[in-house]
């Protein structure tokens, strides 16, 4: 028996730039109709001409596959409502980083006074341009989202009217979050769905499944599968497939990120049946994004996934994806709409 999907969405991807770009970019494109893209580049992308010239560079290396990039700014307390009013037909949301708490987040916001970020979140809130956040302290490594969710907080109270996405939750803390404030809402990965902080260091340190933030407690891997199997309508998928080059993950100094893109529908798929919750998949793969995303437009695209195994590449050129060398379940059918 097949599984059909219709217009899968990633609100939560990083695609790089350059030769990377080319290498993962029309992975995303085949399977997905969309993808929230982060901006996470050096520089992070912050000025209109970035925007769109990355925007180019993407279409371009996606041309062939029906696929929409849908672009984001980096945080700068400074921005204008004109400025963010001369870039709304272009821009999704703006994500912000606290500085240095993950890959090129350098210039991110350092503490969080609402008054220096006012101007900005009131405009946002104004044009109604979704804040998505990377929500972990500096604290110890274990603590940082739950200790974030007061931040989240202080934001949704100050800013009723601004949407706020939780991105890549991985505690329980932030999902009991979700349900306090009507205007935060959530991006669950593919990878803190499977694995644990077990997985990643209980035994022979697992690079290629280290990512910020860490993967937490069986409680909190829990409380995500709960929300993610239920279809919980704050709650969206959004992989974070975030590829380093080989070299920079198997090394003395592990970069954070896990690469999932080419296999994400599949091992989703895999999971949803496996826990008898495959009719709530459609929601949490697109239908709960077009909703809390209410002015996107999303090209059609129509996924069908069988029952058969598939042994994932070691490599896609020089980035390890999750699985590598390994037989997952499901596999791609038929893509109709690409
Ligand atoms: C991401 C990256 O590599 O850009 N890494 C990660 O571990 N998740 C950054 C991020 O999403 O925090
Ligand atoms: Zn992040
Ligand atoms: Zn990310």
């Amino acid at each position: 028996m097949s599984i059909t999907l219709d217009s899968p969405l990633d609100m939560h991807l990083h695609l790089r730039d350059g030769e990377m770009l080319s290498t993962v970019a029309p992975l995303s494109a085949k399977t997905f109709s969309g993808a929230i893209i982060m901006p996470n580049l050096v520089p992070p992308i912050s000025t209109k001409e970035e925007l769109l010239s990355y925007k180019a560079r993407i279409l371009e290396a996606t041309k062939g596959h029906t696929f929409k990039p849908y672009m984001t700014l980096f945080f700068k307390p400074t921005y204008t409502k004109e400025f963010l009013e001369s870039l709304q037909d272009e821009l999704i949301a703006i994500k912000l980083y606290p500085a240095g708490i993950t890959t090129n987040s350098e210039g991110g916001v350092a503490g969080f006074d609402v008054e220096e970020l006012r101007p900005t979140l009131t405009a946002m809130s104004e044009l109604n341009i979704p804040l998505c956040v990377h929500g972990e302290t500096n604290g110890f490594v274990m603590d940082r989202e739950a200790e974030f969710v007061s931040i989240y907080e202080m934001l949704a109270t100050n800013f009723p009217k601004l949407k706020i996405i939780m991105e890549h939750i991985t505690t329980k803390e932030s999902v009991e979050a979700l349900d306090r404030f009507e205007n935060l809402y959530a991006t669950i990965t593919l990878h803190h769905l499977l694995i644990t902080l077990d997985d990643v260091a209980g035994g022979m340190l697992q690079p290629h499944l280290f990512c910020k933030p860490i993967a937490k407690r069986p409680e909190d891997r829990e409380a995500l599968r709960k929300v993610a199997f239920e279809g919980h309508p704050k709650v969206m998928f959004g992989s974070d497939s975030a590829p380093h080059p080989q070299h920079a993950k198997e090394s003395c100094g592990c970069a954070a990120g896990v690469f999932t893109a080419p296999i994400a529908i599949q091992v989703l798929t895999e999971l949803f049946v496996k826990f008898s919750t495959i009719e709530k998949l459609q929601a949490f793969l697109s239908d709960n994004a077009q909703k809390i995303y209410s002015n996107i437009t999303i090209p059609k695209k129509q996924i069908s996934l069988e029952e058969k195994t598939f042994l994932v590449p070691n490599k896609y050129s020089n980035v390890v994806p999750l699985y590598a060398g390994e037989t997952i379940n499901y596999s791609i059918l038929e893509i109709e709409g690409d």
